[in-house]
């Protein structure tokens, strides 16, 4: 169901779950103090509880209550970056529930850049706790249609706020007292980072597949059900899998006719464009049931390793 600002800010209020746009991807957020809504998210995400969820806010004011202290090189990268596609992980009060960092005593914050996102949190009196608005593992949404299709009869609704511009999750920074520590590969890049602060970064694996690989459990995220293989030669693959029904992703347009589906992400190879349409392509691939979905790797440099990051995980076992 599509709500508008003023429905969701009600089912909001009333300790419901709804899916919001974001520049990145859509989140399916609740009241981050409402431990039933809390409950409402990883149920109908299906969700370990052991993976922490992100807090939005509107401004750096509204974390007062929520944040011990802003390291300055972090609260430097929020004044130049946000909001927009970064989450910082600062160390957290008391107010918020042990629930939302999965025991840890550092939280994950974000301020979306989406207009009527912002609108919305401006009209909060509580943070909203919103992971990607995908089933645990499955492809992160860029479309109200996307949310719809995965988690359509499990939440009170959708904010339609059009496509999202970026089309990856955020860049997510930590620090150490030394460096910035980078757990997530995103839209700011590595490089914006170092830039801004001055300060050496330093990648770190993030929480979430570390409690992953516990026995029985997903290894992979951002996966197609359909089996995907990540390529730098299209043809030599192409060929490897005759016979087999193929559904391609391409970064640039491709003359290849042995294909039964293909879809290309950027005309020329920007890649903000390919980030774009890198999550829906692969929803609409992944529908087309083929036996197998090939896709392009990107340029592994700035946003790139971002999308490469991603997509590794989207062909790793499933254990
Ligand atoms: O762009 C985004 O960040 C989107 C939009 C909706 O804001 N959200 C998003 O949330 O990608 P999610 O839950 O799908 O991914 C957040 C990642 C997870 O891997 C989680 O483990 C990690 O951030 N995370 C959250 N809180 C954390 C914490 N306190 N400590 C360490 N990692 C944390
Ligand atoms: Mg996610």
């Amino acid at each position: 169901m599509l709500l508008d600002l003023t429905q969701a800010v009600e089912a909001l209020c009333n300790g419901g779950v709804v899916a919001i746009p974001t520049e990145t991807v859509y989140g399916l957020a609740g009241n981050a103090l409402n431990i039933s809504a809390v409950d409402k998210i990883y149920k109908a995400k299906g969700r370990p509880s052991s993976n922490p969820l992100i807090l939005h806010f509107a401004n750096l004011e509204q974390t007062e209550p929520y944040v011990i202290d802003w390291p300055e090189p972090l609260l430097k990268l929020a004044q130049q970056y946000s909001p927009g596609p970064i989450t910082f992980l600062v160390s957290k009060t008391k107010a918020v529930p042990n629930r939302i960092t999965a025991g840890s005593d550092r939280v994950a914050i974000r301020f979306p850049k989406h207009e009527i996102t912002h609108q919305l949190l401006s009209q909060l009196d509580f943070p909203l706790a919103a992971p990607s608005a995908n089933k645990s593992g499955y492809i992160s949404p860029t479309s109200a249609t996307m949310v719809e299709m995965q988690l359509g009869n499990k939440i009170n609704g959708v904010v339609d706020g059009g496509r999202c511009s970026g089309g990856i999750e955020s860049t997510i920074v930590g620090f150490n007292g030394k460096a910035i520590e980078l757990f997530r590969h995103g839209l700011i890049s590595q490089e914006q980072i170092e830039k801004a602060t001055g300060i050496e970064v330093i990648e770190k694996s993030i929480i979430s597949e570390e409690h992953l690989e516990a026995p029985g459990m997903m290894k992979s995220h951002y996966a197609p059900d359909t089996r995907t293989i990540l390529v730098e030669d299209i043809d030599a693959e192409i060929k490897l899998h005759k016979g087999l029904e193929i559904a391609l992703i391409s970064l640039t347009p491709q003359s290849i006719t042995d294909v039964a589906f293909s879809i290309t992400l950027s005309k020329n190879g920007g890649i903000n464009e390919i980030a774009h349409n890198l999550y829906s392509a692969m929803f609409e691939m992944d529908q087309k049931n083929a036996d197998i979905i090939i896709i392009e790797k990107a340029p592994n440099e700035g946003l790139g390793k971002a999308l490469n990051d991603r997509l590794k995980r989207a062909v790793a076992d499933k254990g």
